[in-house]
């Protein structure tokens, strides 16, 4: 074991440029984890995605659910990114600052600012988004129909629309007009009602009104926060097999929720990172379609949705749950450099007599040691499991590792020892303070 667990961590240990990425299929409670880590950063950035994410937080009895905003908004002091990576619903995101405020958070132009280069996601791509999950019948993605694939198409094809462009009424009008000619023409080759021209408009460019105190040249801002050597925490949505190269293709969303998107989608290159955390559930769960070899449709499956409340926090859709797969997170500490791991929820398996982690695949009489390349591999693989006994205990109190329960110990020493990766935060529930960091 030794070197698997790390030394003593601390909150100061975390700081610099960190980056942080979700090592399994999204949904690894990175919420839980950017929160505590964003305590001590003095800006935290989104660098992909859209509202397609929603990172929950409890605070007290209080829950916040953040689609686009950083968790770091939760914090007095810091300083919130939406980097250019990511594509903003407008007026999606006039709705969060909104309902924050109503909650009492603070959100201004002091300590919260999105990219002018950042794509918006516009009407019609909401639309078209769903449209095609329904044309697509069996095949669909299981998206969560927040317009994402969409958007992020019109920006490779160079047709997309910058938030910049918002602050400018006549140039949106000409940019949109053109749009909503092509995007109204697909629409009703589905047999959609088209978007009128002059209600889309108004209601983006006031969207645009509102947003325009936060829209910013955010390269330039981070830039200058690494000149003075601010602690940067870089907040990843999805995770890494929903990467647009490196997942399921293509049960995948349209960014790279990797650690190299962090430096494409935020404009601070790789030799400035410091360190990548990599956050992982103490089993696995999906949401949507796609392959997700340990998954467990049966009992223990819903016993784990149950416990663990595995249902999305965008769309409520149920969570598919199965055992901790150490094939995909091995895959995820490769691709993405990760430094720590950060296992979250591990109080859901207090009460499993036994426990199983998946370490290889079988297809045929092939031993895969790593994700095959080959989606229809994957799709007919077999796991390679190690059984585990459980420890039936609750680990909820705990906040030392060397006060877990022995077999909760080799469990988690097992997770570092086949991810390769040392362990540095243990969730143990939702609160701030269920958190165990960890000594060697
Ligand atoms: P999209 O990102 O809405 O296009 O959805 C593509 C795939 O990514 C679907 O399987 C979604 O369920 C999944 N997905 C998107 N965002 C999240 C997330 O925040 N957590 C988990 N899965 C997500």
């Amino acid at each position: 074991m030794a070197g698997m667990i790390s030394a003593f961590l601390r909150l100061d240990d975390f700081m610099a440029i960190t980056i942080l990425v979700g090592g399994q299929w999204g949904d690894e409670g990175k919420g839980r984890i950017i929160d505590l880590l964003a305590e001590r950063s003095k800006y935290v950035v989104r660098y992909q995605g859209g509202s397609n994410a929603g990172h929950e937080v409890h605070i007290g009895s209080d829950v916040y659910v953040l689609h686009l905003i950083p968790s770091g908004i939760l914090h007095s002091g810091k300083v919130c990114v939406i980097g250019n990576g990511v594509v903003v619903d407008p007026v999606a995101l006039v709705g969060e600052i909104s309902e924050l405020r109503k909650r009492g958070i603070s959100v201004t132009s002091d300590n919260m600012a999105v990219s002018d280069t950042a794509h918006m996601v516009m009407p019609y791509h909401k639309i078209l988004d769903e449209l095609r999950e329904i044309r697509k019948g069996k095949l669909k993605i299981g998206t969560t129909k927040r317009g994402i694939g969409p958007a992020y198409a019109d920006k490779v094809s160079r047709t997309g629309i910058r938030l910049q462009e918002l602050l400018r009424p006549a140039v949106f009008r000409e940019k949109l007009r053109m749009r909503l000619a092509e995007n109204n023409a697909v629409l009703r080759s589905y047999g959609a009602k088209p978007l009128p021209f002059e209600a889309t408009c108004e209601e983006l460019l006031r969207a645009g009104r509102f947003l325009k105190p936060f829209i910013c040249d955010s390269v330039m801002l981070l830039h200058q926060a690494v000149a003075q050597k601010r602690d940067i925490l870089f907040e990843g949505a999805q995770g890494t097999l929903l990467d647009i190269d490196y997942g399921t293709y293509p049960y995948v969303t349209s960014s790279h929720p990797t650690s190299g998107g962090a430096c494409v989608g935020s404009g601070i290159p790789p030799n400035r990172i410091d360190r990548v955390v990599g956050v992982v559930k103490a089993y696995t769960t999906r949401v949507g379609e796609g392959p997700f070899p340990t998954e467990h449709d049966g009992a223990l499956g819903e016993k784990m949705q149950r416990i663990g409340d595995e249902f999305g926090r965008t769309t409520g859709r149920g969570r598919r749950c199965g055992w901790f797969d150490a094939v995909v997170t091995r895959f995820s500490r490769m691709i993405n450099g990760i430094d720590e791991l950060a296992v979250t929820k591990l109080d859901v398996l207090d009460d499993m007599p036994e426990l199983k982690i998946c370490v290889g695949y079988r297809v045929g009489p092939k031993l895969y040691e790593s994700v095959p390349s080959d989606l229809e591999a994957l799709k007919r693989c077999r796991p390679v499991y190690q059984t585990y006994p459980g420890w039936r205990t609750s680990t909820k109190h705990i906040r030392k590792f060397e006060d877990l329960p022995k077999n909760a110990r080799l469990y988690l020493e097992a997770i570092s020892r086949h991810t390769g990766a040392p362990l540095s935060i243990i969730s143990v529930g939702p609160r701030r303070d269920d958190t165990i960091y960890v000594k060697s």
